[in-house]
């Protein structure tokens, strides 16, 4: 099945507006020297939401393939919730996509399984698509309950979806152990991890949905370890946090095919 692959990159609390725009500017350059095909690889980024009115003004002014989007989004639609950031204001930036249950989200926020669940509406709500992130902490990898745990919040998750709105959806599974820390889940772990993501899938709606979803690897991301990951047969796609920060090496990334 034909899935463009999606690299990712969180920029996460780093990059103010200046340095985001700068940031953006060297990686289009670099992929437009290159002659990245765009409709092979997509590339988006995920700028803290300080960033997203110059991003946005950079990316449509220049023109520029690169998507982009949202690292949280409320579960409401406005009202007073401070501090929060609505779907629709994400949607009027011209965001396409807004991660959801980011692992640190998860733990520094507290986010639960019935809180992301909204969120995920929230975003089809407002025409974003939902980058949902998945994934064990270390205890229980090595409990042995990590397939179980995943496709436990991925149910919690995604419940009450149309198979329609879930086709469009991007799953990230992201073990919380190789997040920033340098250790890589091996490519057949995160295969391990997307197969059974797909089967989850396949059961919760069918298997045409399951086939058209893009699921991502995250944690530890570089330019030396992407093809080998990339090349695992159910990973679409990888979500990138430190490495992202360096436009040659985000650069190097999207390339993984070159
Ligand atoms: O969202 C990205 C992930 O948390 C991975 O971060 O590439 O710095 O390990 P990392």
């Amino acid at each position: 099945f034909d899935r463009t692959p999606l690299i990712a990159g969180n920029w996460k609390m780093n990059m103010d507006h200046v340095q985001g725009i700068t940031l953006l500017q060297k990686l289009a350059w670099t992929l437009s020297d290159a002659k990245h095909d765009y409709s092979r690889v997509e590339a988006a980024v995920f700028p803290p939401f300080t960033d997203l009115r110059g991003v946005q003004t950079l990316v449509q002014g220049d023109e520029l393939d690169i998507a982009y989007g949202g690292q949280d989004l409320s579960q409401f639609d406005s009202g007073a919730y401070t501090g929060d950031i609505s779907g629709q204001f994400l949607n009027k930036l011209g965001c396409k996509y807004v991660l959801v249950g980011h692992s640190e989200r998860r733990t520094i926020h507290a986010e639960s399984d019935e809180v992301l669940n909204a969120k995920v509406k929230a975003a089809y709500r407002h025409n974003v698509i939902p980058v949902l992130c998945v994934g064990e902490g270390l205890e229980i990898r090595q409990a042995g309950t990590h397939v179980q745990h995943t496709l436990d919040q991925l149910r919690a998750d995604v419940e009450g979806l149309t198979a329609e709105q879930a086709a469009e959806l991007v799953v990230a599974y992201e073990p919380v152990w190789a997040i920033g820390t340098g250790e890589v889940a091996g490519p057949e772990d995160a295969q391990e991890m997307c197969a059974a993501i797909r089967a989850e899938l396949t059961e919760l709606f069918d298997a045409d949905v399951a086939a058209k979803v893009r699921l991502l690897y995250g944690g530890s991301v570089k330019a030396s370890n992407a093809a080998a990951i990339l090349k695992e047969r159910d990973v679409d796609g990888v979500l990138v946090g430190g490495a992202s920060l360096d436009p040659a090496e985000f650069a190097n990334i999207v390339r993984f095919e070159s």
